[in-house]
């Protein structure tokens, strides 16, 4: 992978790149799409990553589906799609990792000890490997669209990140992989988390400035689905990702709730 990178970068192309771990959904694939309509060519990685899984999570489970989705890549005609097995990326004993300060131990990082660590390491090993030009990662995942821009400013690489929108069900559900654990209940139930950000970002619009009072609204709101538990909602500065307390500028509404054995999250940003 790393000598086609050389020879494309060396012919004067430019490498677009969206990591995902597989099993792929409408989602990714408007990564792939931006990817491909603003470089030469497009490279995918498939590549669920134990380090980002804590000892207790479903990194066994974790919905793989390599035929489907090499298909749906071909369909986009994509350049390059890089699979490495775990064996192959991790020595048999790595001495080196990266470690996020506080970014990485709040909100998603305070119930997933070690996960956004495991996240930057693999990111940096990716980055080095497909050498990018651009990187193209979403903002489903806002916390880790902060940490990465952090990574590439702080680590100096040579890399744009460029996030994309988040794509939803007709409903309203954001797509993930993880969708498909949800059983019918828990599946209708799911539909809370983003109807709660919706409402937290109308009543900002409507001119409430202090974020406690959202909070305490939208908690509200959340509780009449008793099939939802909540495990944090946030109101944070994007850029610093700090906690705002009174309201006067763009804010990013940030939310994770269980539904059965199924943890979802959602973020909305307001303008
Ligand atoms: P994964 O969950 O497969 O997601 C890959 C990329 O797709 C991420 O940038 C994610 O934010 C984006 N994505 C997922 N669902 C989306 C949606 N509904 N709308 C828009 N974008 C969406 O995130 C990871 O993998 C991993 O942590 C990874 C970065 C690959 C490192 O292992």
């Amino acid at each position: 992978m790393q000598a086609a990178a050389h020879d494309l970068r060396a012919a004067g192309k430019t490498i677009g790149f969206v990591p995902t771990m597989g099993s792929l959904h409408e989602g990714h694939l408007s990564l792939v799409r931006r990817s491909a309509a603003e470089n030469a060519i497009t490279a995918v990685s498939i590549f669920v990553n134990p380090a980002q899984f804590g000892p207790k999570e479903d990194y066994e489970k974790y919905p793989r589906d390599e035929t489907g989705d090499i298909k749906l890549l071909e369909r986009l005609s994509v350049d390059i799609v890089f699979m490495p097995d775990a064996e192959e990326m991790y020595a048999a004993d790595p001495a080196i990792t990266i470690s996020v300060g506080g970014i990485g131990s709040i909100l998603c990082g305070a119930s997933r000890q070690g996960h956004f660590n495991g996240v930057a390491t693999v990111v940096a090993k990716l980055f080095n490997i497909v050498m990018p030009s651009r990187a193209y990662f979403g903002q489903k995942d806002f916390q880790q669209t902060v940490i990465i821009r952090r990574l590439v400013s702080e680590l100096d690489f040579d890399v744009d990140v460029i996030v994309c929108p988040v794509v939803r069900e007709e409903d309203g559900l954001a797509m993930s992989s993880r969708n498909v654990y949800l059983g019918t209940e828990d599946r209708a139930a799911a539909l809370i988390l983003y109807r709660s950000l919706q409402a937290a970002a109308e009543m900002i619009r409507a001119g409430t400035a202090d974020s406690d009072a959202v909070r305490s609204a939208v908690l509200k709101l959340i509780m009449t689905e008793p099939r939802a538990v909540l495990e944090y909602l946030e109101i944070l500065e994007p850029e610093t990702f700090k906690p705002v307390s009174e309201i006067n500028s763009s804010v990013v509404i940030c939310a994770a709730a269980v539904f059965g054995s199924t943890r979802l999250i959602d973020n909305i940003i307001t303008n």
